[in-house]
């Protein structure tokens, strides 16, 4: 495990900056009402540009990352290796689609300085955002059973509905709730911005809950298996913080939200600057929403994990790879299921199933999908 730190470390920032893009992004689109744009806008805009700052410079130390993990040198190798990670390696070949999509996320940046055109570039953002998103998926867990499957999709839209709900409520808790005293808006604009966040939370709450459901019954499959894998008791710490964060958020809708809209329906609540009605409930859930922040963060924080942990599932298929090395050509369908990803640099134990992959004992009929095992991504690790 210690070993897998600064690569935990190294995804961790990733999700971390792609949250922080697609929050601001999210929030200027559909939490912000008309009236509210004015006063945060520009704000967020600014953001958005160091937050985007963030995903460059993570894409950057994620491709490196991986170059250290795959060729196991160190850092002063690096760019002898890096070159045949981009060329030869799925991941390589799926992360150049990275610098593309920053590159238009950049100009949609630029072109959205311009207050006309900010709601267009932010649509452009995010679908550039989205493409990132992807390019976790697909070379991620999802990513073992081949290419555009089923998983892959159910990951990508987990991880977006993911950066929304948690990027909106950084968003509001960073930017938008420390300037809403000082706002001049009016509390029925200010209830309606309240009203939109929790909205837009609860909507993509319910596309996490089913995308993360249907994901760990894919990975982990049975009770037994969540209560005895190391990948199961990480998933249930992410949940235990998924479950304080979601009952924050009820909190928020049922407690707080409905006396904030309820002072606005009071004469004195229409034209007035929106500090003086609905006061106490509006700090109460400013602060729930920041503690809801937490929360959320030390969730990704625990997916960072997930992610480099073997999922049960996958073990299984490890299992019967290993066992099923003397007759694996009789059983092309069982030898396919092999995975071997990430066992390679840090599991002592399985570097003998390692071996009989790089040197040939599985025949290429009967090597997995997703061109994990194509002859030169071999050729680098038995040169090792
Ligand atoms: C019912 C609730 C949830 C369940 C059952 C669940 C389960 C999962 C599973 C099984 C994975 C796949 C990990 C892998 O590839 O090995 C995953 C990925 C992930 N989850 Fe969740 N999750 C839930 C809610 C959340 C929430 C609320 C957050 C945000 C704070 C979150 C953040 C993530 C992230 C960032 C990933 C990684 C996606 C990627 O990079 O491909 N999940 N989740």
């Amino acid at each position: 495990m210690s070993a897998h730190v600064p690569y935990i470390a190294v995804s961790a920032f990733d999700i971390i900056a792609l949250v922080l893009v697609i929050g601001p992004l999210a929030t200027t689109l559909w939490v912000l009402p008309k009236e509210a744009r004015n006063a945060f806008q520009a704000r967020l805009w600014r953001f958005t540009g160091a937050a985007l700052a963030a995903l460059t410079l993570s894409s950057i130390t994620l491709l490196v990352g991986r170059t250290l993990e795959m060729s196991r040198q160190g850092l002063s190798e690096v760019a002898h290796w890096l070159p045949l990670v981009l060329r030869e390696t799925p991941f390589g070949r799926v992360w150049l689609v990275r610098p593309i999509m920053l590159l238009l996320a950049w100009a949609a940046w630029y072109i959205g300085r311009n207050l006309e055109r900010r709601r267009v570039a932010a649509s452009f953002l995010f679908a550039a955002a989205a493409v990132i998103a992807f390019t976790r998926s697909a070379t991620g867990h999802p990513a073992d059973q081949g290419s555009w499957t089923l998983p892959e999709w159910v990951d990508w839209i987990h991880l977006v509905a993911v950066s929304v709900w948690a990027g909106v409520v950084f968003t509001m808790s960073v930017a938008v709730f420390p300037r809403l005293p000082q706002a001049r808006i009016s509390p029925s604009v200010r209830a309606n911005l309240i009203t939109r966040l929790s909205s837009v939370a609860t909507v993509a709450l319910i596309g996490i809950l089913i995308t993360g459901i249907l994901s760990a019954y894919y990975y982990v499959g049975t009770w037994t298996a969540l209560r005895d894998s190391s990948y199961g008791h990480v998933l249930l710490v992410k949940l235990a913080f998924v479950a304080v964060a979601v009952a924050l958020g009820a909190v928020n809708r049922f407690l707080f939200v409905p006396p904030i809209r309820a002072a606005v329906s009071t004469p004195a609540g229409h034209g007035t600057t929106a500090h003086d009605h609905g006061e106490r409930p509006l700090r109460l859930l400013m602060r729930s929403v920041g503690t809801e922040a937490l929360f959320l963060l030390a969730a990704l924080a625990a997916a960072a994990v997930l992610l480099h942990g073997m999922p049960p599932r996958e073990m299984d298929h490890v299992i019967g790879g290993t066992m099923a090395q003397g007759p694996r050509a009789d059983h092309p369908a069982r030898a396919r299921r092999v995975t071997v990803r990430r066992l390679d640099t840090h599991q002592p134990r399985l570097r003998h199933l390692i071996s009989t992959v790089c040197y040939g004992v599985l025949s290429p009929r009967a090597a997995p999908p997703g061109d994990l095992y194509r002859p030169r991504e071999s050729a680098i690790r038995a040169s090792l």
